[in-house]
Protein backbone atom coordinates (compact mmCIF):
# COMPACT_ATOMS: atom_id res chain seq x y z
CA UNK A 1 0.00 0.00 0.00
CA UNK A 2 2.67 2.54 1.04
CA UNK A 3 4.62 1.89 -2.29
CA UNK A 4 1.61 2.20 -4.11
CA UNK A 5 0.57 5.42 -2.72
CA UNK A 6 4.30 6.50 -3.50
CA UNK A 7 3.98 5.57 -7.09
CA UNK A 8 0.89 6.82 -7.81
CA UNK A 9 1.98 10.51 -6.13
CA UNK A 10 5.26 10.33 -7.78
CA UNK A 11 3.18 9.11 -11.29
CA UNK A 12 0.83 11.59 -10.67
CA UNK A 13 3.65 14.81 -9.94
CA UNK A 14 4.52 13.90 -13.65
CA UNK A 15 1.49 13.75 -15.62
CA UNK A 16 -0.47 16.50 -14.50
CA UNK A 17 2.61 18.96 -13.68
CA UNK A 18 0.94 22.33 -14.56
CA UNK A 19 -1.61 21.44 -12.00
CA UNK A 20 0.39 20.23 -9.26
CA UNK A 21 2.45 23.03 -9.35
CA UNK A 22 -0.84 24.79 -9.23
CA UNK A 23 -1.62 23.35 -6.11
CA UNK A 24 1.88 23.05 -4.31
CA UNK A 25 2.33 26.83 -4.80
CA UNK A 26 -0.77 26.90 -2.18
CA UNK A 27 1.23 24.57 0.08
CA UNK A 28 -1.73 22.44 -0.57
CA UNK A 29 1.01 19.65 -1.24
CA UNK A 30 2.02 19.41 2.33
CA UNK A 31 -1.65 19.04 3.03
CA UNK A 32 -2.06 16.15 0.42
CA UNK A 33 1.23 14.47 1.92
CA UNK A 34 0.13 14.71 4.91
CA UNK A 35 -2.75 13.24 4.31
CA UNK A 36 -1.58 10.31 2.36
CA UNK A 37 0.82 9.67 5.63
CA UNK A 38 -2.10 9.69 8.12
CA UNK A 39 -3.91 6.97 5.82
CA UNK A 40 -0.92 5.70 5.79
CA UNK A 41 -0.16 5.88 9.28
CA UNK A 42 -3.62 4.61 10.41
CA UNK A 43 -2.96 1.25 7.76
CA UNK A 44 0.71 0.28 9.05
CA UNK A 45 0.23 1.61 12.65
CA UNK A 46 -3.01 -0.53 14.64
CA UNK A 47 -3.56 2.79 16.53
CA UNK A 48 -7.57 2.95 15.68
CA UNK A 49 -7.85 6.25 15.40
CA UNK A 50 -7.09 9.13 12.33
CA UNK A 51 -5.87 11.02 14.66
CA UNK A 52 -3.12 8.28 15.33
CA UNK A 53 -3.10 8.22 12.33
CA UNK A 54 -2.20 11.37 11.22
CA UNK A 55 0.23 11.63 14.22
CA UNK A 56 2.15 8.20 12.50
CA UNK A 57 1.75 9.77 9.39
CA UNK A 58 3.11 13.14 10.11
CA UNK A 59 6.23 11.20 12.01
CA UNK A 60 6.89 9.23 8.91
CA UNK A 61 6.52 11.75 6.31
CA UNK A 62 9.04 13.52 8.78
CA UNK A 63 11.29 11.04 9.19
CA UNK A 64 11.22 10.63 5.27
CA UNK A 65 12.53 14.08 4.55
CA UNK A 66 15.21 13.17 7.16
CA UNK A 67 17.04 10.65 5.26
CA UNK A 68 15.50 11.42 2.13
CA UNK A 69 18.36 13.63 0.14
CA UNK A 70 17.50 16.97 -0.79
CA UNK A 71 16.22 17.17 -4.76
CA UNK A 72 14.23 14.14 -3.97
CA UNK A 73 10.61 14.37 -5.02
CA UNK A 74 9.60 14.85 -1.15
CA UNK A 75 11.08 18.06 -1.44
CA UNK A 76 9.39 18.93 -4.77
CA UNK A 77 6.87 20.56 -3.56
CA UNK A 78 8.46 22.53 -0.31
CA UNK A 79 10.43 23.95 -3.51
CA UNK A 80 7.65 24.88 -5.51
CA UNK A 81 5.72 26.22 -2.99
CA UNK A 82 8.17 28.58 -2.09
CA UNK A 83 8.14 31.94 -3.93
CA UNK A 84 10.12 32.25 -7.38
CA UNK A 85 13.31 34.19 -6.16
CA UNK A 86 13.22 32.33 -2.85
CA UNK A 87 13.13 29.11 -4.75
CA UNK A 88 15.80 30.14 -7.31
CA UNK A 89 18.02 31.07 -4.41
CA UNK A 90 17.59 27.58 -3.09
CA UNK A 91 18.54 26.00 -6.26
CA UNK A 92 21.36 28.23 -7.06
CA UNK A 93 22.89 27.00 -3.27
CA UNK A 94 22.01 23.49 -4.11
CA UNK A 95 25.01 24.11 -7.17
CA UNK A 96 27.33 26.09 -4.90
CA UNK A 97 27.03 23.88 -2.43
CA UNK A 98 28.24 20.82 -5.19
CA UNK A 99 30.93 23.01 -6.09
CA UNK A 100 34.89 21.60 -5.55
CA UNK A 101 35.42 25.10 -4.06
CA UNK A 102 35.02 26.76 -0.52
CA UNK A 103 32.36 29.73 -1.57
CA UNK A 104 30.78 31.87 0.99
CA UNK A 105 27.65 34.48 0.13
CA UNK A 106 27.42 37.20 1.77
CA UNK A 107 24.17 39.74 2.21
CA UNK A 108 24.70 43.66 1.69
CA UNK A 109 25.91 44.05 5.42
CA UNK A 110 28.50 41.95 5.02
CA UNK A 111 27.23 38.96 6.77
CA UNK A 112 27.50 35.25 5.76
CA UNK A 113 23.81 34.04 4.33
CA UNK A 114 25.32 30.94 2.91
CA UNK A 115 28.65 28.73 2.50
CA UNK A 116 29.54 25.25 0.31
CA UNK A 117 30.40 22.08 1.85
CA UNK A 118 33.63 22.68 0.59
CA UNK A 119 33.86 26.25 3.08
CA UNK A 120 32.35 24.05 5.65
CA UNK A 121 35.44 22.08 5.27
CA UNK A 122 38.13 24.73 5.10
CA UNK A 123 37.08 26.51 8.06
CA UNK A 124 36.17 23.85 10.02
CA UNK A 125 32.53 25.31 10.90
CA UNK A 126 29.47 26.60 9.73
CA UNK A 127 29.78 30.29 9.40
CA UNK A 128 26.21 30.93 8.12
CA UNK A 129 25.31 34.22 10.13
CA UNK A 130 28.46 35.40 11.19
CA UNK A 131 29.44 38.60 9.86
CA UNK A 132 32.81 38.24 8.07
CA UNK A 133 34.75 40.48 10.26
CA UNK A 134 34.16 37.42 12.54
CA UNK A 135 34.59 34.58 10.49
CA UNK A 136 38.49 35.72 9.04
CA UNK A 137 39.34 37.99 11.50
CA UNK A 138 41.87 40.10 9.06
CA UNK A 139 41.67 43.77 7.90
CA UNK A 140 42.30 42.83 4.16
CA UNK A 141 39.63 40.58 3.88
CA UNK A 142 36.86 43.26 5.36
CA UNK A 143 38.35 46.29 3.30
CA UNK A 144 37.72 44.01 0.37
CA UNK A 145 34.31 42.74 1.15
CA UNK A 146 33.26 46.63 2.25
CA UNK A 147 34.51 48.22 -1.38
CA UNK A 148 32.79 45.38 -3.16
CA UNK A 149 29.56 45.45 -1.55
CA UNK A 150 30.20 49.78 -1.38
CA UNK A 151 31.88 50.55 -4.66
CA UNK A 152 30.66 47.23 -6.68
CA UNK A 153 33.90 46.26 -7.71
CA UNK A 154 35.86 42.83 -8.05
CA UNK A 155 38.47 42.22 -5.18
CA UNK A 156 41.41 39.89 -4.86
CA UNK A 157 43.41 40.04 -1.64
CA UNK A 158 45.63 37.75 0.07
CA UNK A 159 45.53 37.09 3.56
CA UNK A 160 46.45 35.09 6.87
CA UNK A 161 44.18 33.12 8.43
CA UNK A 162 44.50 31.82 12.15
CA UNK A 163 41.88 29.82 12.66
CA UNK A 164 41.44 26.39 12.66
CA UNK A 165 45.10 26.96 11.79
CA UNK A 166 47.66 29.06 10.43
CA UNK A 167 47.69 29.27 6.11
CA UNK A 168 47.54 31.88 3.65
CA UNK A 169 43.96 31.98 1.54
CA UNK A 170 43.20 34.23 -1.34
CA UNK A 171 39.88 35.30 -1.31
CA UNK A 172 38.03 36.52 -4.80
CA UNK A 173 35.47 38.70 -3.61
CA UNK A 174 32.55 39.98 -6.28
CA UNK A 175 29.22 41.68 -6.61
CA UNK A 176 25.92 40.25 -7.21
CA UNK A 177 22.99 41.74 -7.99
CA UNK A 178 24.07 45.55 -7.77
CA UNK A 179 25.83 45.70 -4.36
CA UNK A 180 23.06 43.84 -2.60
CA UNK A 181 25.04 40.67 -2.29
CA UNK A 182 28.63 39.67 -2.92
CA UNK A 183 29.97 36.05 -3.60
CA UNK A 184 33.36 35.21 -1.72
CA UNK A 185 35.50 31.97 -3.02
CA UNK A 186 38.49 31.09 -0.87
CA UNK A 187 41.62 29.27 -2.05
CA UNK A 188 44.56 27.99 0.17
CA UNK A 189 47.58 28.60 -1.31
CA UNK A 190 49.71 28.42 1.71
CA UNK A 191 51.86 25.22 -0.46
CA UNK A 192 52.39 28.02 -3.28
CA UNK A 193 54.15 30.26 -0.46
CA UNK A 194 55.90 27.79 0.89
CA UNK A 195 57.35 26.76 -2.49
CA UNK A 196 57.96 30.52 -3.34
CA UNK A 197 60.20 31.02 -0.22
CA UNK A 198 62.08 27.83 -0.16
CA UNK A 199 63.02 28.72 -3.89
CA UNK A 200 64.13 32.10 -2.90
CA UNK A 201 65.95 30.40 -0.03
CA UNK A 202 67.61 28.14 -2.99
CA UNK A 203 68.50 31.00 -4.92
CA UNK A 204 69.60 33.27 -1.89
CA UNK A 205 72.06 30.17 -0.73
CA UNK A 206 73.30 29.48 -3.82
CA UNK A 207 74.63 32.59 -4.49
CA UNK A 208 75.93 32.80 -1.47
CA UNK A 209 77.73 29.68 -2.06
CA UNK A 210 79.02 30.94 -4.99
CA UNK A 211 79.86 33.99 -3.97
CA UNK A 212 82.17 32.85 -1.14
CA UNK A 213 85.01 31.51 -3.36
CA UNK A 214 84.53 34.14 -6.57
CA UNK A 215 85.82 36.13 -3.51
CA UNK A 216 88.58 34.39 -2.17
CA UNK A 217 90.02 34.44 -5.90
CA UNK A 218 89.40 38.10 -6.46
CA UNK A 219 91.09 39.22 -2.98
CA UNK A 220 94.07 36.42 -4.61
CA UNK A 221 94.47 37.79 -7.26
CA UNK A 222 94.23 41.67 -6.48
CA UNK A 223 97.31 40.49 -3.95
CA UNK A 224 99.32 38.76 -6.40
CA UNK A 225 98.63 42.25 -8.98
CA UNK A 226 99.69 44.74 -6.20
CA UNK A 227 101.42 44.26 -2.75
CA UNK A 228 102.87 40.03 -3.73
CA UNK A 229 103.34 41.43 -7.46
CA UNK A 230 107.27 40.31 -6.75
CA UNK A 231 106.74 37.84 -4.22
CA UNK A 232 107.84 34.64 -5.99
CA UNK A 233 107.89 32.85 -2.31
CA UNK A 234 104.40 33.26 -1.92
CA UNK A 235 102.78 33.14 -5.39
CA UNK A 236 102.63 29.61 -5.96
CA UNK A 237 100.45 29.16 -2.45
CA UNK A 238 98.12 31.87 -3.48
CA UNK A 239 97.88 30.32 -7.14
CA UNK A 240 97.22 27.19 -4.95
CA UNK A 241 94.14 28.45 -3.57
CA UNK A 242 92.67 30.39 -6.57
CA UNK A 243 92.60 26.50 -8.03
CA UNK A 244 91.05 24.91 -5.03
CA UNK A 245 88.63 27.66 -4.83
CA UNK A 246 87.54 27.68 -8.87
CA UNK A 247 87.22 24.40 -8.53
CA UNK A 248 85.29 24.53 -5.52
CA UNK A 249 83.01 26.56 -7.79
CA UNK A 250 83.09 24.32 -10.69
CA UNK A 251 81.98 21.63 -8.49
CA UNK A 252 79.03 23.34 -6.97
CA UNK A 253 77.93 24.66 -10.65
CA UNK A 254 78.38 20.76 -11.33
CA UNK A 255 75.93 19.72 -8.38
CA UNK A 256 73.02 22.53 -9.01
CA UNK A 257 72.77 21.53 -12.67
CA UNK A 258 72.67 18.02 -11.60
CA UNK A 259 70.18 18.42 -8.77
CA UNK A 260 67.80 20.64 -11.52
CA UNK A 261 68.19 17.78 -13.96
CA UNK A 262 66.76 14.89 -11.79
CA UNK A 263 64.34 17.42 -10.10
CA UNK A 264 63.05 17.69 -13.61
CA UNK A 265 63.03 13.92 -14.26
CA UNK A 266 61.41 13.42 -11.41
CA UNK A 267 58.17 11.54 -12.62
CA UNK A 268 60.05 9.78 -15.26
CA UNK A 269 60.32 6.46 -13.39
CA UNK A 270 63.54 4.79 -15.23
CA UNK A 271 62.83 1.52 -17.29
CA UNK A 272 66.44 -0.11 -17.72
CA UNK A 273 66.73 -3.15 -15.56
CA UNK A 274 70.33 -2.87 -12.87
CA UNK A 275 72.06 -4.90 -10.97
CA UNK A 276 73.04 -3.43 -7.82
CA UNK A 277 76.37 -5.51 -7.45
CA UNK A 278 78.48 -4.16 -9.92
CA UNK A 279 77.56 -0.52 -9.09
CA UNK A 280 78.08 -0.73 -5.79
CA UNK A 281 81.23 -2.43 -6.49
CA UNK A 282 81.96 0.56 -8.82
CA UNK A 283 81.59 3.66 -6.05
CA UNK A 284 83.75 0.92 -3.34
CA UNK A 285 86.78 1.04 -6.00
CA UNK A 286 85.93 5.09 -7.26
CA UNK A 287 86.33 6.12 -3.07
CA UNK A 288 89.07 3.44 -2.39
CA UNK A 289 92.05 6.17 -2.81
CA UNK A 290 90.01 8.55 -0.19
CA UNK A 291 89.49 5.50 2.04
CA UNK A 292 93.20 4.29 2.38
CA UNK A 293 94.21 8.00 2.83
CA UNK A 294 92.06 8.15 5.97
CA UNK A 295 92.66 4.95 7.18
CA UNK A 296 88.90 3.17 6.31
CA UNK A 297 88.55 0.24 5.69
CA UNK A 298 85.54 -0.65 3.17
CA UNK A 299 84.11 -3.69 3.98
CA UNK A 300 81.14 -5.21 1.58
CA UNK A 301 78.84 -7.81 2.39
CA UNK A 302 76.17 -8.15 -0.35
CA UNK A 303 75.21 -11.46 0.32
CA UNK A 304 73.77 -13.51 -2.62
CA UNK A 305 71.11 -13.35 -5.29
CA UNK A 306 69.94 -10.96 -7.32
CA UNK A 307 69.92 -7.23 -6.62
CA UNK A 308 67.55 -6.00 -9.68
CA UNK A 309 66.18 -2.90 -9.35
CA UNK A 310 64.78 -0.59 -12.11
CA UNK A 311 67.15 2.13 -12.80
CA UNK A 312 69.72 4.76 -14.12
CA UNK A 313 73.37 3.71 -13.63
CA UNK A 314 74.79 6.94 -13.34
CA UNK A 315 72.27 7.87 -11.03
CA UNK A 316 72.72 4.46 -8.54
CA UNK A 317 76.14 5.45 -8.83
CA UNK A 318 75.82 8.83 -7.95
CA UNK A 319 74.06 7.89 -4.85
CA UNK A 320 76.14 4.81 -3.36
CA UNK A 321 79.37 6.89 -4.67
CA UNK A 322 77.73 10.17 -1.91
CA UNK A 323 77.02 8.14 0.56
CA UNK A 324 80.39 6.23 0.86
CA UNK A 325 82.51 9.23 0.21
CA UNK A 326 80.23 10.82 3.68
CA UNK A 327 80.85 7.57 5.38
CA UNK A 328 84.59 8.44 4.79
CA UNK A 329 84.51 12.22 5.23
CA UNK A 330 82.68 12.90 8.31
CA UNK A 331 82.54 8.56 9.71
CA UNK A 332 86.56 9.75 11.11
CA UNK A 333 89.10 8.00 10.27
CA UNK A 334 90.70 4.36 11.02
CA UNK A 335 87.41 2.97 11.36
CA UNK A 336 85.70 0.64 9.37
CA UNK A 337 82.86 1.29 7.16
CA UNK A 338 80.32 -1.52 6.17
CA UNK A 339 77.93 -1.09 2.85
CA UNK A 340 75.98 -4.16 3.70
CA UNK A 341 72.39 -5.81 2.36
CA UNK A 342 69.85 -5.29 4.51
CA UNK A 343 66.92 -7.49 5.03
CA UNK A 344 63.64 -5.52 3.71
CA UNK A 345 59.86 -6.28 3.39
CA UNK A 346 58.82 -8.47 0.28
CA UNK A 347 59.47 -6.35 -3.18
CA UNK A 348 62.21 -4.23 -1.83
CA UNK A 349 65.91 -4.18 -1.74
CA UNK A 350 68.08 -2.48 0.76
CA UNK A 351 71.44 -1.27 1.16
CA UNK A 352 73.45 0.56 3.76
CA UNK A 353 76.29 2.29 4.51
CA UNK A 354 77.25 2.41 8.02
CA UNK A 355 80.19 4.25 9.63
CA UNK A 356 81.47 4.41 13.28
CA UNK A 357 82.21 7.73 13.33
CA UNK A 358 80.85 10.41 16.05
CA UNK A 359 76.87 10.30 14.78
CA UNK A 360 74.64 13.19 14.22
CA UNK A 361 72.68 14.70 16.97
CA UNK A 362 68.81 13.43 16.01
CA UNK A 363 67.36 17.10 15.75
CA UNK A 364 69.79 17.32 12.65
CA UNK A 365 69.29 14.08 10.83
CA UNK A 366 65.61 15.04 9.30
CA UNK A 367 67.59 18.75 8.04
CA UNK A 368 70.85 16.16 6.19
CA UNK A 369 68.91 15.93 2.72
CA UNK A 370 68.20 19.85 2.61
CA UNK A 371 70.24 21.84 0.57
CA UNK A 372 73.21 22.83 1.45
CA UNK A 373 73.01 22.11 4.94
CA UNK A 374 75.64 20.71 6.90
CA UNK A 375 76.16 19.66 10.17
CA UNK A 376 79.46 21.44 10.25
CA UNK A 377 80.07 23.73 7.15
CA UNK A 378 83.63 24.49 8.01
CA UNK A 379 84.88 20.82 7.99
CA UNK A 380 82.33 20.01 4.79
CA UNK A 381 84.18 22.88 2.65
CA UNK A 382 87.38 21.82 3.75
CA UNK A 383 86.52 18.44 2.35
CA UNK A 384 85.90 20.00 -0.63
CA UNK A 385 81.89 19.36 -0.03
CA UNK A 386 79.18 21.60 -1.12
CA UNK A 387 76.43 20.33 1.08
CA UNK A 388 74.51 18.93 -1.86
CA UNK A 389 75.05 15.92 -2.05
CA UNK A 390 72.14 14.21 0.01
CA UNK A 391 69.67 16.36 -1.42
CA UNK A 392 71.22 15.08 -5.13
CA UNK A 393 70.74 11.59 -3.08
CA UNK A 394 66.90 11.93 -2.35
CA UNK A 395 65.64 13.48 -5.63
CA UNK A 396 67.64 10.51 -7.49
CA UNK A 397 65.74 8.31 -5.19
CA UNK A 398 62.24 9.97 -5.38
CA UNK A 399 62.65 9.56 -8.62
CA UNK A 400 63.59 5.77 -8.32
CA UNK A 401 60.55 5.55 -6.25
CA UNK A 402 62.59 4.54 -3.28
CA UNK A 403 63.68 6.37 -0.52
CA UNK A 404 66.42 7.21 1.55
CA UNK A 405 66.43 6.23 6.17
CA UNK A 406 68.96 7.68 7.96
CA UNK A 407 69.33 6.62 11.66
CA UNK A 408 72.55 7.67 13.27
CA UNK A 409 73.36 7.56 17.40
CA UNK A 410 75.35 10.25 18.76
CA UNK A 411 79.15 8.35 19.92
CA UNK A 412 78.50 5.30 17.89
CA UNK A 413 77.90 5.97 14.02
CA UNK A 414 75.57 6.49 11.24
CA UNK A 415 73.36 4.26 8.96
CA UNK A 416 72.25 5.54 5.54
CA UNK A 417 70.11 2.89 4.12
CA UNK A 418 68.87 3.52 0.17
CA UNK A 419 65.87 1.26 -0.24
CA UNK A 420 64.46 0.44 -3.67
CA UNK A 421 61.68 -1.58 -4.99
CA UNK A 422 62.93 -4.62 -6.62
CA UNK A 423 63.03 -5.02 -10.39
N1 LIG B 1 78.08 9.75 7.52
C1 LIG B 1 77.95 10.97 8.06
N2 LIG B 1 78.31 11.21 9.35
C2 LIG B 1 78.19 12.43 9.90
N3 LIG B 1 77.71 13.51 9.24
C3 LIG B 1 77.33 13.33 7.95
C4 LIG B 1 77.42 12.06 7.30
N4 LIG B 1 76.97 12.20 6.03
C5 LIG B 1 76.61 13.49 5.90
N5 LIG B 1 76.83 14.17 7.04
C6 LIG B 1 76.56 15.60 7.28
O1 LIG B 1 75.58 15.99 6.36
C7 LIG B 1 76.02 17.13 5.62
C8 LIG B 1 75.42 17.11 4.25
O2 LIG B 1 75.96 16.05 3.46
P1 LIG B 1 75.97 16.17 1.90
O3 LIG B 1 76.48 14.92 1.32
O4 LIG B 1 74.61 16.62 1.48
O5 LIG B 1 76.92 17.40 1.62
P2 LIG B 1 78.49 17.46 1.67
O6 LIG B 1 79.07 16.12 1.85
O7 LIG B 1 78.84 18.51 2.67
O8 LIG B 1 78.82 18.00 0.24
P3 LIG B 1 78.79 17.18 -1.15
O9 LIG B 1 78.24 15.82 -0.88
O10 LIG B 1 77.89 17.98 -2.01
O11 LIG B 1 80.16 17.16 -1.64
C9 LIG B 1 77.52 17.04 5.64
O12 LIG B 1 78.12 18.30 5.47
C10 LIG B 1 77.79 16.48 7.03
O13 LIG B 1 77.78 17.52 7.97
MG1 LIG C 1 78.40 14.50 0.54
Amino acid sequence: MALICIRCYSGYMGMTAPFVRAVMATRLHDMVLTGLAAALGAWIAPLGSPLGGAVAGAVLVTMLRLVMPKGDWLWQGERLAMPPDTRRIAEDNTVLDRLPLPVLLLDAEGQVTFASAEAHTLLARDPVGEPVATVFRAPAILAAVDRVLTEGIDETVEFTALRPRRRYLRATVRSLEGKTRAVLTLADVSEVHRLDAMRMDFVANASHELRTPLAAITGMVETLQGPARDDTANRDRFLGIIGREAARMARLVDDLLSLSRIELQENVVPTAREDLRPIVAEAVSATASLASGNGNVLQVALGDGPLEVRGERDELLQVFYNLISNAIRYGGGDRPIDIMRTEQAEGWLAITVRDHGEGIEPSLVPRLTERFFRVNKRESISRGGTGLGLAIVKHILTRHRGELRISSTVGEGSAFTVRLPRA
